[in-house]
């Protein structure tokens, strides 16, 4: 027997140094976590993924305990489930968790686990809230009363986009998530990449401009590529009604692998923007623009290039493409140049 091990009885193998929660998802066991972010390293701060594990003296978090040969894992017993709904309560009487209000409802992963665990009633008292929600940066709303110190945040924040903007502070009952000095986020090392927002679980980070515009359930999630920069980012566009109210990434996806910049993930406020070109402008001799159509606009162009060209031949242009652009857009801007026009003076404007 070599790098096998009994989960629910059943041989299964592992890879070593594996965790237990991977090997056991690898081997079509589903068990529950909140604290666990794939790529990062496991803190095993929520206590959801436990399981029985013969021979040991407690439960186990799967997430960050290394599977070993000949291990007797159980996933789904009496005692699994017992102490898991038990830290649930726990969590949910950790905070201020009423779902009804929660720009989250819905879309929430202690939500999912009360209901599994059918927990009707808060069995502990509730913890007091002692931090006033933050709210004054123009993307993230930060509700302490909703936060269950899962970590997931700093994770993400400092192993993934490595930004390092967050850490665990003050200790006990006054546990925060807080930014180098516990300042806001907008007066912090913070660059707003929303990752954090990402991650969270429940509903103590959301995004400020979706607030009050749609619950998950009302909307449509359509997949697309960013249209910022070149590097083709994978986003879902959270639509209501014709309009994007939130835009989130695709997780397991190339190249971004669910991260998303700033301008990626909220930098969309320019689609529906009063101050956006329709149509072509046209500037006079006396410096003012003047609307006019595209035929009219192409004629302009296409006139001035050929006296250009005639006047001082065809290096005498030059062609810089738009970053937006799509590859096929930008395939055809070089051609326009080298094989209709005649130069190589074509570049692409984030190498500017
Ligand atoms: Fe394992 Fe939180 S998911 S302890």
């Amino acid at each position: 027997m070599s790098n096998t091990f009994f989960l629910n009885g059943i041989e299964t193998p592992f890879t070593p140094g594996q965790m237990i929660l991977d090997a056991a998802r690898n081997g079509g066991v589903e068990i529950p976590t909140l604290c666990y972010l794939k790529g990062a390293t496991p803190t095993g701060a929520c206590r959801i993924c436990l399981v029985e594990v013969k021979g040991a003296r407690s439960l186990m978090a799967s997430c960050s305990t290394p599977v070993t040969t000949g291990m007797d894992v159980l996933t789904d017993s009496e005692l699994v489930h017992k102490a898991r709904k038990m830290n649930v309560e726990l969590l949910l009487a950790s905070g201020r968790h009423n779902c009804l209000v929660c720009e989250s409802n819905g879309d929430c992963r202690l939500q999912d686990l009360a209901y599994f665990y059918k927990i009707t009633n808060l069995r502990f008292p509730q913890k007091e809230n002692i931090y006033p929600t933050e709210d004054e940066n123009p993307f993230i709303v930060r509700d302490f009363s909703r936060c269950i110190l899962c970590g997931r945040c700093v994770q993400a924040c400092n192993e993934v986009v490595v930004n390092r903007a967050i850490t665990q502070g003050y200790r006990g009952a006054e546990s925060k998530i807080v930014t180098g000095g516990d300042n806001p986020y907008n007066e912090s090392e913070c660059v707003f990449c929303g990752q954090c927002v990402e991650v969270c679980p429940t509903g103590a980070l959301t995004e400020k401009k979706a607030k009050g515009l749609g619950r998950p359930w009302e909307v449509q999630k359509i997949r697309t590529t960013c249209p910022y920069c070149g590097v083709g980012c994978q986003q879902w566009l959270h639509v209501k009604d014709g309009k994007i109210i939130k835009v989130t990434a695709v997780e397991n996806a190339e190249p971004n692998q669910g991260r998303l910049c700033v301008k990626g993930r909220f930098g969309y406020d320019f689609i529906y923007s009063e101050d956006r070109l329709k149509t072509p402008l046209i500037r006079e001799a006396d410096g003012k623009f003047r609307e006019a159509s595209w035929d009219e606009a192409l004629d302009l162009v296409a006139n001035k290039f050929k006296e250009i060209i005639k006047s001082d031949g065809p290096d005498a242009l030059g062609g810089v493409s738009c970053a937006r652009s799509i590859n096929e857009d930008s395939y055809q801007m070089q051609k326009l140049f080298r094989a209709v026009i005649g130069t190589n003076n074509i570049d692409h404007c984030a190498r500017t």
